[in-house]
């Protein structure tokens, strides 16, 4: 049966009220349209996101400091060697300082391969030292240098001992009675053994160049009363390239200012 003219009124009824609330309901939905998809301002721009504060709120860390670590100070060890010892490459010899024994006598003394007018005892390290001294006096500057006398035993002392205490030292109180010691002259003997030898090349170049090598020119010119010896330009002391170093550096020129020791200009 057809749906529209035969239908009772109760049904018509209820079709129209099924009709009418399928509109309310359809405008309804389009009302919830619009306003949902309508933006709330009116603007054309997209919601913007929250602007980021103005700045950054970290906990400030502290500034770094300059490390409080301390620098390690190089200190020159003073106490590196014995001053006492007579088999140290340290050892101070003067005339308030004999060597003790006063008959003391190295244990590795060796033939130095140096032209010489004596044959030049040493002991190793310091005869070692000698060899590449003069070899560097040769290939740097040309010079030919001579041992004049290196090694003096205690009965050697006695022998050139001439009662000058400014000029030679007793028996057991030279440097040469070490093995540490060496005079030198040039190769030619011109000024050997005199202050003149300060003005040649050969004293000049050992003069600045001697500390390369370890050695101390020990009886310098203005030091007399301390060393208790005349100027001897000549006259080299090994003490090993740490110490020869030190004095260059500090400019020091005595092993008893270096040490702090008394100075020596006679006997007791
Ligand atoms: N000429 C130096 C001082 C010595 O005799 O040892
Ligand atoms: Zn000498």
């Amino acid at each position: 049966m057809p749906a529209g003219s035969s239908a009772s009124p109760r049904v018509r009824r209820n079709r129209l009220i099924a009709a009418v609330t399928g509109m309310v309901l359809v405008a309804a939905a389009v009302v919830w349209a619009i306003v949902a998809f309508t933006p709330s301002s009116g603007s054309a721009s997209p919601t913007a996101a929250p602007a980021p504060s103005s700045s950054p709120t970290a906990t400030p860390r502290p500034a770094p400091t300059a490390t409080s670590t301390p620098t390690p100070v190089e200190t020159f060890d003073m106490t590196a060697h014995s001053i006492d010892d007579p088999d140290s490459i340290w050892v101070v010899v003067d005339k308030l300082r004999p060597l003790d024994p006063v008959d003391h006598e190295p244990s590795d003394l060796v033939v130095v391969p140096v032209p010489h007018t004596w044959e030049p005892l040493m002991r190793a390290e310091a005869a070692d030292a000698v060899v590449k001294m003069f070899r560097a006096a040769s290939d740097e500057a040309g010079l030919a240098l001579a041992s004049n006398s290196a090694y003096r035993s205690y009965e050697a002392q006695e022998r050139v001992y001439d009662n000058d205490d400014e000029l030679t030292a007793r028996p057991g109180y030279s440097e040469h009675q070490t093995g540490l010691t060496i005079d030198i002259g040039p190769e030619s003997g011109h000024c050997s053994l005199a202050v003149c030898f300060a003005d040649t090349p050969e004293g000049q170049w050992l003069r600045d160049n001697a500390y390369r090598f370890g050695f101390l020119l020990r009886y310098p010119a203005d030091k007399v009363e301390v060393t208790g010896y005349q100027f001897e330009p000549w006259h080299f002391r090994y003490i090993g390239t740490d110490l020869s170093n030190e004095m260059r550096e500090t400019g020091v020129t005595t092993l008893e200012e270096f040490f702090g020791l008394p100075a020596a200009p006679n006997y007791a």
